[in-house]
């Protein structure tokens, strides 16, 4: 029982089958086909995996996700005995968040969508702009991800404030807690940034009755899970100007259906779940590591609790 199965959708797998075998030389490494059977693994490299995978391989003992959520593991049918869960945890991944949040957010405050637009119409058409001193980000969901982008923000001298169940504290950062509420911690907030993690207790989080809370010319931004969002709410939301626009990362179903209103909707900006991807040199050696943790009967890295979802 000492192989790995790499079971992707929606990602390409033969440059991670060339890195963990690089660095397993005497394992076996295959990317999940249908029809076939694992008997021999003991670990399985997830990302948005078939819903069957559980049934190929009898005898696993860790499921991996590839990315920082593990969302999409807890939608398999675990049964009684589930196997462990990991996720990996990549400093370049908040870094590329942040990066790929300060792009649109300084996009959206100095208009340069707009000027692209009236550049296609030759319209000569200055507007005001806003400045990051002024402006006010709530960070919702403040995880590993999470508290590095709103420090990093911070730092930059944006007016900062963080969501999270329960309280954290972080210089410079007004974190509002369950206690303290929702609604207070969004109500002055221009930008809402959504990066909690993806959970029974969050699915459908962003609801009618939380976008009432927004203060109306603000902007919503989701690079968490689209699960978090209730699609038809937030474009009710939007066509009654409770929010202003919405840049959408990550959604319900990826890629997101040709049919769904979003595509066409004039507030809504899409971009194809690119905010931050896994980098296979930052995470390949804890991902080895948790192979060979899971054979030599050792502690994993970034164990997720089966329990509580993430
Ligand atoms: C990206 O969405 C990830 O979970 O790493």
């Amino acid at each position: 029982m000492s192989e790995l199965v790499i079971c992707f959708n929606n990602k390409d797998p033969y440059p991670w089958k060339k890195a963990l075998q690089d660095a397993l030389p005497k394992s076996t490494i295959h990317v999940w086909e249908n029809g076939q059977h694992y008997e021999q693994a003991c670990m399985a490299l997830c990302w948005l995996p078939n819903e069957d995978i559980l049934n190929t391989m009898p005898n696993l003992q860790l499921l991996q996700s590839v990315g920082a959520g593990v969302d999409f593991l807890f939608k398999l049918d675990l049964g009684e005995h589930p196997p462990r869960i990991a996720r990996v945890v990549d400093n370049s991944l908040s870094q590329d968040m942040f990066e790929f949040l300060l792009g649109l957010l300084l996009s959206n405050m100095k208009r340069l969508g707009y000027y692209q637009m009236q550049q296609g119409k030759k319209q000569w058409s200055p507007q005001s702009y806003r400045r990051i001193e002024q402006t006010k980000i709530t960070i919702v969901g403040l995880g590993q991800i999470g508290s590095y982008i709103a420090t990093k923000l911070h730092q930059l001298g944006f007016q900062v404030s963080g969501y999270a169940q329960t309280k954290k504290n972080l210089v410079g950062i007004h974190c509002f807690d369950a206690a303290e509420g929702f609604d207070a911690s969004v109500h002055q907030a221009d930008y809402v940034v959504n990066v909690l993690p993806l959970t029974d207790a969050t699915q459908g989080f962003y609801n009618k009755e939380r976008f009432t809370a927004f203060k109306s010319s603000s902007i919503f931004i989701n690079i968490g899970r689209g699960g978090h969002v209730v699609d038809k709410d937030l474009i009710e939301a939007l066509d009654i100007r409770q929010v202003s626009e919405a840049y959408l990362d990550v959604f319900h179903q990826e890629p997101l259906a040709s049919t769904h209103p979003f595509w066409t909707h004039p507030k809504v900006h899409i971009t194809p779940h690119i905010a931050g991807v896994t980098s296979t040199e930052a995470t390949v050696k804890q991902i080895v590591a948790n192979f060979l943790a899971i054979q030599g009967g050792k502690a994993l890295v970034n164990e997720v609790s089966v329990k509580k979802g993430y």
